[in-house]
C-alpha cells in the first residue's frame, strides 16, 4: 500500500496529537450535555474510534451509513442513505463526525434530515479534514482537525475505490494509481 502513496500529508502521530487537542475542546463544550456522537460511515470509522475514546463524557454513539461517492475521486452530488432508521436523538445534542468536508453535500443532507425528522436540541459538525475550496453546500464545521488543499487524500478511514482506509496515516496517491 505504501508504494502507492506519493506523499504523506499527516503522519499517524500528527493525527493523534491533533485528536488530543480536539478532545480537550469537545470535552469542555459538551460537559453536562446529553451528547450523541453520530459517526458517518465508512469514512469516519478511524477518526470516530480514536476521538471518542478521548472523551471522558457520558455520551451515546450512533452510526449512519451513507454513500455519496461512486468509485472515483469526484463526488456524485447524490447522497444516498443506506439505512432507513435514524438514531433516537430527540432533545439531544448531536455531534456529526465525518472524515472530510469536501463539497459539503453529505453533511448538509444529513444535518437537514436530522434537524427535520429527529427534533434534536442541536446539531454540530466535527470533521477531521476540511478542503479549502468553494463548496456546493455551505456547511459550518464547528470542529476541524486540519484544513487541507483541494486534492484527493486517502488513509485513516478515507478510501479510493474502497481501498487504503487502513493506512494509519493520511497521504496523496501517485497519479498513476488514480485512474479516473
Ligand atoms: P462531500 O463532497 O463533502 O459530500 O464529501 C463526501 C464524502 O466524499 C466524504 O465523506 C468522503 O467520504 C469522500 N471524500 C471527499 N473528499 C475525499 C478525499 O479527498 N479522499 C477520500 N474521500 C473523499
Ligand atoms: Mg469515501
Amino acid at each position: 500500500m505504501d508504494d502507492d502513496v506519493a506523499r504523506t500529508l499527516f503522519h499517524a502521530s500528527t493525527i493523534q496529537a491533533r485528536l488530543d487537542e480536539m478532545a480537550q475542546i469537545l470535552t469542555a463544550d459538551y460537559e453536562g450535555k446529553d451528547l450523541t456522537a453520530l459517526a458517518i460511515l465508512n469514512g469516519s470509522m478511524m477518526f470516530a474510534a480514536d476521538l471518542l475514546r478521548r472523551l471522558p463524557l457520558q455520551l451515546q454513539v450512533a452510526c449512519l451509513s451513507v454513500a455519496s461517492y461512486h468509485g472515483g475521486t469526484e463526488s456524485s452530488g447524490v447522497v444516498q442513505f443506506l439505512q432507513s432508521a435514524l438514531p433516537e436523538v430527540k432533545g439531544r445534542h448531536v455531534l456529526l463526525l465525518d472524515d472530510i468536508l469536501d463539497s459539503g453535500r453529505t453533511l448538509f443532507a444529513i444535518r437537514e434530515k436530522i434537524l427535520r425528522e429527529c427534533a434534536p436540541a442541536a446539531v454540530n459538525v466535527c470533521v477531521l479534514l476540511r478542503k479549502r475550496k468553494e463548496r456546493a453546500e455551505d456547511v459550518p464545521a464547528d470542529y476541524v482537525g486540519f484544513d487541507i488543499d483541494d486534492e484527493f487524500v486517502v488513509g485513516y478511514g478515507l478510501d479510493y475505490r474502497e481501498k487504503y482506509r487502513n493506512l494509519p496515516y493520511l497521504g496523496v496517491l501517485k497519479p498513476e494509481i488514480v485512474v479516473s
